[in-house]
């Protein structure tokens, strides 16, 4: 079996070894479950000094869990969220997020995967109309899923409209620490600083092994989460092992300097790829992904190379993902590979 590092996913990376030290760190004698533990207790200490004294964390096993029992505590099921259509609740969670919620995805086209407040407005008509699903949560996410960041003004200006208008602003954050080291800001800075009311943080994507943060700002949304969570089959007994992930990650910054490098590997493929003539890079590189239109004959065997996913096959346009283990060497030999198929 070829384990080559390549540009299909974050997901494809394994676990950064202090990550998985951690675990066996952790792997000692019994402790309490259900997360009522001193290592959960000290995970979501330390996730208050990044995220505020006003965070309420919770941890689940999955990114899609996290955004889905989020969604849930924030809406009713007459309900709509408005997202991007390249959102991940959108495109990439089988329809979870309308099962669970019972409320409705009201998709918005960008051009960037970045939402704003004139894209959105379409949507905000009929309240009060029994007829009419009533929205209530703008999602969106930090990174996009296109690679790119919101900055704090673009997120405060979401955010401000829709209170306003009485709704919600939850964040999709699987990978906000690559947005964050991007901006160079603290996680506050990015969510509760600039009005968001809830995050799900990931950690998978960035050198963990499994479990995801759910934060909330305001605590009516907390109020009755663990009910929530428990209904959702997400409530894990051997917390610890979630909790420790976190703690190794936000400790001593470890989690920035994962998420810079690979922000730093997808820059350096986009400034390689750049050169290369017949490639044209389509979104602006500011997180972990690269977004390109390549010549359609290279793809099948540059794949079967390094596998990676095309993003829209009608355009020939393809997704390089970087991980927090990518190595520049990655990078040259990929480029080489294209350029010789070239
Ligand atoms: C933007 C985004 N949100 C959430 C997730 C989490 O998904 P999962 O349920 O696979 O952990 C992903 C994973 O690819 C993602 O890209």
């Amino acid at each position: 079996m070829s384990n080559k590092r390549g540009f299909a996913s974050d997901n494809n990376s394994g676990v950064h070894p202090r990550l998985l030290q951690a675990l066996q760190q952790v792997n000692v004698g019994h402790t309490i479950a259900y997360g009522d533990d001193d290592y959960t207790h000290a995970a979501q200490n330390l996730l208050k000094q990044h995220f505020g004294e006003t965070a309420q964390s919770f941890f689940v096993y999955n990114g899609t869990a996290a955004n889905v029992l989020s969604l849930k505590a924030m809406t009713n099921s007459f309900n709509s969220i408005i997202c991007a259509e390249t959102a991940h609740i959108n495109v990439d969670e089988c329809g979870a997020p309308e099962k669970f919620t019972g409320s409705k995805l009201l998709s918005v086209e960008t051009p960037d995967g970045k939402l704003t407040p004139q894209l959105i407005k379409k949507h905000l008509h009929g309240f009060g109309f029994e007829h009419h699903s009533q929205p209530k949560v703008i999602s969106i996410t930090q990174s996009t899923e296109m690679g790119t960041v919101y900055t704090p003004a673009e997120i405060k200006e979401l955010t401000d409209f829709a209170h306003k208008q009485g709704l919600l602003v939850h964040m999709d954050g699987a990978r906000l620490s690559n947005a964050a080291a991007y901006l160079n800001l603290s996680f506050q800075q990015i969510t509760a600083d600039v009005g968001i009311d809830a995050v799900s943080f990931g950690c998978t994507k960035n050198g963990g092994m499994f479990g995801e943060a759910i934060i909330f700002f305001r605590p009516e949304l907390a109020a009755n989460f663990k009910y929530y969570r428990k209904q959702g089959m997400q409530l894990a007994s051997k917390m610890r092992f979630i909790s420790a992930q976190y703690t190794e990650l936000l400790k001593d910054g470890l989690w920035h300097q994962l998420a810079s490098h690979s922000n730093q590997m997808a820059q350096k493929l986009a400034k390689e790829v750049a050169q290369i003539p017949q490639i044209k890079i389509t979104q602006k590189v500011e997180a972990n992904g690269v977004f390109a239109i390549i010549p359609p004959r290279i793809i099948p065997q540059l794949q079967a190379e390094y596998f990676f996913y095309m993003w829209d096959e009608h355009n020939n346009e393809v997704r390089w993902m970087t991980s927090f283990d990518t190595q520049p060497e990655d990078i040259d030999n990929f480029v080489a590979k294209i350029k010789e198929l070239l």
